[in-house]
């Protein structure tokens, strides 16, 4: 794919090639590596609009960023326009750039509470928080699915409502709430979307390759694409679709761990990497017992021990 800027508002991002937002995982550090391996604007995990109303420590410390984050996006997931204007308002978002809103989200947890995906049943009301999250002066984008079930198609009312309420990038992971995170990816109906819509949109969904990449983009006609489990387990992937090879994937990962030693303590650090380190060794020769001896460190050192062992 012909990697380019994007304008998102008055932003420009360093090029198309975006990090998904991953409940657990895109945090500070992770998102500084896929910076560093080339991602054009990584995204935070979802937070809770109403934990931060409620001043949740929690919650707010998935807001820590740090300068590698040179464009600061956040996700929000609520449905509730008032609480949505006050939090994109507060003094906790104040360094973010853009908000991004969840309307994709499958778990029945958030759907169920009327969040998430269930938001594509309602475009009113999606689009009432877009244009509350609007009036705080960010640049706002969503993030939906092709709808709920296969048959139903829900995205480009959605994608329509979003943008005559002020968003300025829809993201479309091309698949249903039913599907959750597996099946093929419809092309054609991010097509639709890209269509129906002047705003940039972002394919996502599916890209473990650099010809998955190309494929999306030229199937989709998208404006860009967004990686997630890809990035997850090969962060370099952002690299290779760039049209450049990381030699030394060992450093990526020990600097992923050197980077959330510069906030958490190192027996924190090494049982918060586990399920990091499970992504990192999928796939790889003898992972079954690196994964063992990764589940069984308790210090960075022996898990950076462990990494150098690896035969990536
Ligand atoms: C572990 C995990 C956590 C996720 N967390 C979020 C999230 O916080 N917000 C969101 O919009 N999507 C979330 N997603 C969905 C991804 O952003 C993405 O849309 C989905 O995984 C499809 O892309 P893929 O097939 O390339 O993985 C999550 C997916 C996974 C697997």
């Amino acid at each position: 794919m012909k990697l380019k800027s994007l304008d998102i508002g008055r932003l420009s991002t360093k090029n198309n090639l975006f990090l998904a937002p991953l409940a657990g995982f895109t945090d500070y550090a992770f998102r500084s590596i896929c910076y560093e391996m080339g991602a054009g604007l990584c995204f935070t995990e979802m937070v809770s609009a109403k934990g931060l109303l409620y001043n949740s420590e929690k919650t707010k410390d998935l807001l820590f960023t740090t300068p590698s984050d040179y464009i600061k996006a956040v996700q929000l997931f609520g449905s509730e326009p008032d609480i949505m204007e006050v939090v994109c308002k507060s003094e906790d978002l104040k360094d973010f750039d853009i908000i991004d809103i969840n309307m994709g989200c499958p778990v029945p947890k958030v759907f169920n509470n009327g969040e998430g995906c269930k938001l594509m049943e309602t475009p009113v009301l999606a689009g009432k928080l877009v244009s509350s999250a609007v009036k705080s002066g960010k640049e706002v984008t969503v993030k939906m699915r092709l709808g709920i079930e296969r048959g139903k198609d829900l995205a480009v009312e959605l994608a329509k409502a979003a943008e005559d309420n002020g968003a300025k990038l829809i993201t479309v992971h091309g698949r249903y709430r039913e599907d959750y995170y597996s099946g093929e990816i419809d092309f054609d109906k991010i097509a639709e979307v890209v269509s129906a819509v002047k705003i940039p949109v972002i394919a996502n969904g599916g890209i473990f390759t650099k010809q998955d990449a190309d494929l999306c983009m030229e199937k989709t006609g998208a404006a860009g694409v967004m990686l997630a489990r890809g990035a997850l387990n090969r962060p370099w992937l952002f690299s290779e679709i760039s049209g450049r090879t990381v030699k030394d994937k060992k450093s990526v990962i020990k600097r992923h761990i050197d980077l959330l030693l510069q906030k958490y303590p190192d027996k924190y650090v090494a049982i918060n990497m586990r399920k990091q380190m499970a992504l990192y060794l999928a796939g790889l020769k003898d992972a079954k017992k690196y994964k063992i001896k990764a589940f069984e460190a308790t210090t960075t050192k022996e898990l950076k021990a462990i990494i150098n062992e690896l035969n990536l």
